[in-house]
């Protein structure tokens, strides 16, 4: 599959199989996360892998974007450790991130595995549920697992806009 099939090919899973995925994909999808650029190679993420059923627990307690995936990374930054720029005055650890995580996201499509980006939840309170230093910021859930029988992409899953509309040849 070239890079663009797989970009094509992928979509938000929101319902998954019970299978939990074997540890030497979730490790493949973290490394593939590790090799991502980041600003000034600063690397600010990090990860916390949701896979006990206390931590699923809790984070389907959060939010309902958790879905019935096996295992979900809870990806974090460090805004201390992350470059800022020094024109804009702009923390560059959201983008970083957001790096990181598509990364992650895009392995996990060619490994066969689904997953879902998450940004609706509430980042104190999975700071709170466990216990995370302070200087750690949850910024996003990716739900993982095989994507149930039953799978399809969302109605919206096709819809983007025209070139024509986001890009200008200057
Ligand atoms: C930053 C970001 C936050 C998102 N948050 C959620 C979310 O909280 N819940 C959800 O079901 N999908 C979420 N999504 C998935 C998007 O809705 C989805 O990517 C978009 O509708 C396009 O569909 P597709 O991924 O199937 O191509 C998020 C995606 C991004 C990039």
């Amino acid at each position: 599959m070239t890079f663009r099939q797989l970009a094509e090919s992928r979509y938000s899973v929101r319902s998954y199989s019970s299978v939990k995925p074997e540890r030497e994909l979730i490790n493949d999808i973290l490394e593939t996360g590790r090799l991502a650029p980041t600003a000034r190679n600063n690397q600010p993420q990090k990860i916390y892998v949701l896979e006990s059923e206390d931590a699923l627990r809790k984070i389907r307690d959060i939010t309902p974007c958790a879905f019935n995936a096996p295992v979900v990374l809870m990806v974090c930054g460090k805004s201390e450790l992350a470059w800022k720029n020094q024109f804009s005055g702009k923390n560059m650890m959201p983008m970083d991130i957001g790096i990181v995580t598509t990364h992650m996201m895009l392995r996990a499509a060619e490994l066969g595995l689904g997953s879902c980006w998450v940004g609706y939840f509430d980042p104190d309170a999975a700071s709170r549920a466990f216990a995370l230093p302070d200087d750690v910021e949850p910024l996003c859930l990716l739900p993982l697992g095989y994507p149930a029988e039953d799978s399809v992409p969302s109605e919206r899953h096709a819809d983007r806009k025209p070139l024509s509309e986001t890009v200008e040849f200057l």
